[in-house]
């Protein structure tokens, strides 16, 4: 059944595939009873937007599901694409931008389009699945680098640009903005600065950035200044749009490279009506309305000044991710999970071995605009009760009777 599905007995239906009823918010139904909801990439809180809402059901009512039919190579092209493809380049500074029917296909065939056998990639090994699986489909070499370390980074690209010396391929560096587990950022001010050093071009997956990261949402490396010196920027639509899709942004004759290259976009239906238009309108939205970014923010650090002053470890994020690292068995995981979802009524996401390493409990919180203080107190209290209890070893080791 693999490392997850081996608990799917004791899981499915609670903690693996729970089912989240009602109106997307910060309070949602979970078996029958309204929850306090912290595991929603929601961040801006556009998903329930009326306008949003009202584009999504006037697209769906005017062109349906269906149109366009076909790949957009073939017959799937419509000025709606293309012209919100402009805008997203506009938006992150790029030249030009395609998008892509799901992020994580996406990226897998942006990866395989952009390397052959003489080219080398080196990656972050906190790389997201997306990476991992589009570079299974690579030829050539694949160096890896303990997760934003520098220094060994550079031993790789040593290693690698005397590779490509040899076989007259190139380097590709593919790190993420945000990592959307433990909210820490990739180091693309220290990455960019090898580029004075190491012939190489950068990827950067910006999934969780997109919308939530720089002084106007446009991503991590608008936060760090360094747009100019990211290659190739990904974001997808579904975390801060609240939709479907995702995007790839840079130079135009690259867009162009991957546009008649990307398997996964050449031999796959084209993003329907409905999702182009409401990508429209949430970008519209998400460049417009600055303050759903601030309310955003207000929420992040309030939650994360709130749940370091409480005494929790929430590692090195500096982003809207928030991970409450505990020490614990999978057995305690899923009591603490238990206990927070039926006695305190508040839902997050449980992330344990092997996700993360043997011991740790990661319980990982999503600050959205829709949150209020209210809502972030009450839940600092209830993870300041819930330490004290697994400290007190209140929670066994046995797997929580859901
Ligand atoms: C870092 C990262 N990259 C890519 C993806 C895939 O995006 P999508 O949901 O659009 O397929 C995700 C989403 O989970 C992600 O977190």
């Amino acid at each position: 059944m693999g490392p997850l599905g081996q608990y799917a007995d004791q899981t499915e239906g609670y903690f693996m595939f729970p089912k989240l009823e009602g109106e997307i918010g910060n309070r949602m139904v979970f078996r029958g009873k309204e929850r306090l909801v912290w595991s929603l990439n929601n961040y801006l809180g556009l998903a329930n937007h009326p306008e949003v809402r009202k584009t999504d059901a006037e697209a769906a009512a005017k062109y349906g599901m269906a149109y366009p039919m076909g790949a957009r190579m073939m017959s799937g092209q419509t000025d709606y694409h293309e012209q919100l493809e402009r805008e997203l380049a506009a938006f992150v500074s790029r030249e030009s931008a395609y998008l892509l029917n799901y992020g994580y296909q996406g990226m897998i065939s942006i990866i395989n389009s952009l390397v052959d056998r003489n080219d080398v990639i080196v990656y972050d090994s906190e790389a997201h699945a997306c990476i991992i699986d589009g570079m299974r489909l690579h030829f050539g070499k694949r160096f890896v680098y303990p997760h934003n370390n520098i220094e060994n980074l550079e031993t790789q690209l040593k290693r690698a640009k005397k590779m490509t010396s040899e076989t007259g391929g190139g380097i590709l560096v593919i790190t993420e903005g945000v990592y959307g587990m433990s909210g820490d950022l990739g180091k693309l001010k220290e990455i960019v600065a090898l580029k004075k050093k190491y012939p190489f071009r950068l990827l950067v997956d910006d999934a969780h950035g997109f919308g939530t990261m720089g002084p106007t949402g446009a991503g991590t490396d608008e936060y760090f200044g360094v747009q100019k010196d990211v290659d190739l920027y990904f974001g997808t639509f579904a975390k801060s749009m609240a939709g479907i899709g995702g995007f790839i942004a840079g130079e135009k004759r690259v867009i162009k490279y991957l546009m008649y290259n990307m398997r996964s976009q050449i031999f796959a239906k084209s993003l329907p009506m409905p999702m182009v238009l409401g990508a429209l309108k949430r970008l519209e939205l998400l460049r417009n309305q600055p303050e759903h970014r601030e309310k955003l923010w207000n929420i992040v650090r309030a939650l994360q000044n709130g749940l370091r002053n409480a005494g929790l470890d929430i590692g090195n994020t500096e982003s809207p991710v928030t991970p409450v690292m505990l020490n614990g068995s999978v057995g305690e995981a899923t009591q603490i999970t238990f206990d927070l979802r039926e006695n305190y009524n508040i839902f997050c996401s449980i992330v344990t071995y092997p996700v993360v390493p043997k011991g740790v409990i990661l319980l990982r919180l999503i600050p959205t605009a829709v949150h209020t203080l209210e809502d972030v107190e009450y839940t600092i209290r209830a993870f300041k009760e819930v330490k004290e209890k697994l400290d007190g070893k209140v929670y066994t080791a046995e797997m929580a009777e859901v």
